[in-house]
């Protein structure tokens, strides 16, 4: 029997219970990772390696772990990634996941792939809730201007391009099950080959030749601030903040697209240390995803200098097994962790992170 939600203690359960209740297509798009699995997998244990150096004797009676990122105000330091496909996994799709993310006043990140259309999305929100647009970038840039100028009229604060996924890596789990459900975002430039699992079926209008030189075009376009999204080595932070982008993240894309591609959280460690070097430190917002389960991980991330996080899968998760209740606990567990965690580090608020508090010697870093 499926257990009651208030069993849920951890992101983790959430995976558990939806993992026997979920279709069959559903979990297979939404679990799978690229060939071997190998940096889906590592994307958690990477945080397993860092470990805490916690002060003592601090005074964390009150405890906030308020922040801002991109100017907007947020309850903890995570956002509602963008995932695609929501409606596979709960009939009301990404919508869920607005209202969640308005109870607890973090952003969502809407996907150009989203089942809901994006205008659906926007007017879920309530307020003056704050959403930010992921973006694939069509072949055909006059389908992609009017998206993002779109995006921009309708009150998006943040223009996140993918740029990670030149071609959709390989998810074998998902390729094997024959996808059929229509009602996504499928844009003009698709062939609709549906015997190559979800993933596939509705990406190919991606432009595998975007490239440095489109960035100013963006620029040109939207005075959303621009995030590159899927940034994995330190020479590309450097060549963003060069290209005048407001933010990057460091992220493989939950381990989907190149196999054996480096965690965020170790790829934010060799970045650090290299933008302080040059006191370019304040000069982008660093945001990391992948594998993010523990408001521990979000601290550590936080530490190494950090913005934010992303956090995907788990709340598709609790989206498929509870519905809105579940999404809502899910992002109450974690306030509840935080809130824990950073007493016992011994802070009382996000600026007190600090590379001190945490021992990376674990990381592969040489
Ligand atoms: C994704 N992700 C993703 N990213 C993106 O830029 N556009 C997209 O359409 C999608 N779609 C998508 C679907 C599903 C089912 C998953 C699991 C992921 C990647 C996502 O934004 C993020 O990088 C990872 O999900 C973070 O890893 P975790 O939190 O899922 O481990």
């Amino acid at each position: 029997r499926m257990p009651i939600l208030e069993q849920c203690y951890n992101l983790m359960d959430f995976e558990a219970v939806a993992r026997g209740v979920m279709k069959k297509t559903a979990w297979a798009y939404y679990s799978s990772g690229a060939d071997d699995e190998i940096t889906m997998r590592e994307n958690h244990t990477a945080f397993h390696k860092i470990w805490f150096r916690p002060r003592i004797l601090v005074d964390v009676e009150k405890v906030d772990f308020t922040t801002t990122m991109l100017g907007t105000k947020v309850d903890i330091p995570f956002y509602v990634t963008a995932t695609a496909l929501g409606k596979l996994g709960n009939p009301e799709g990404e919508v869920v996941l607005t209202r969640a993310a308005k109870k607890h006043n973090v952003v969502q990140m809407i996907p150009t792939l989203a089942s809901c259309s994006f205008d659906e999305i926007m007017d879920a929100a309530e307020g003056d809730q704050v959403q930010w647009m992921q973006l694939y970038v069509n072949k055909d840039r006059e389908i992609t201007k009017k998206i993002v100028q779109h995006a921009e009229k309708r009150g998006c604060k943040g223009l996140f391009i993918t740029v990670d996924a030149p071609q959709l890596g390989r998810r074998e789990k998902d390729m094997r099950s024959k996808f059929t459900d229509t009602g996504s975002n499928v844009q003009a430039g698709s062939t609709t080959d549906n015997s190559q699992g979800a993933a596939r079926a509705i990406s190919t209008f991606i432009d595998p030749g975007l490239s440095w030189k489109d960035i100013p075009w963006f620029q040109s376009i939207t005075k959303m601030p621009i995030i590159l999204k899927g940034v994995q080595r330190v020479e590309d932070v450097i060549r963003a903040i060069e290209s005048g982008v407001q933010g990057v993240v460091l992220s493989n894309h939950g381990g989907r697209q190149l196999d054996f591609a480096r965690s965020g959280i170790e790829v934010l460690a060799e970045v650090m240390p290299v933008l302080r070097e040059r006191g370019w430190e304040n000069r982008i917002e660093i945001f990391v995803d992948g594998g993010v389960r523990r408001a521990t991980d979000i601290i550590k991330a936080l530490c190494l200098g950090a913005k934010g996080v992303g956090i995907g899968r788990p709340f598709l998760y609790a989206m498929s097994a509870y519905g809105q209740p579940g999404v809502d606990r899910a992002m109450q567990l974690l306030k509840d962790e935080m809130e824990m965690n950073m007493r016992l580090i011994g802070c009382s608020n996000v600026d007190q992170l600090n590379p001190t508090l945490v021992d990376t010697r674990g990381l592969n870093m040489h």
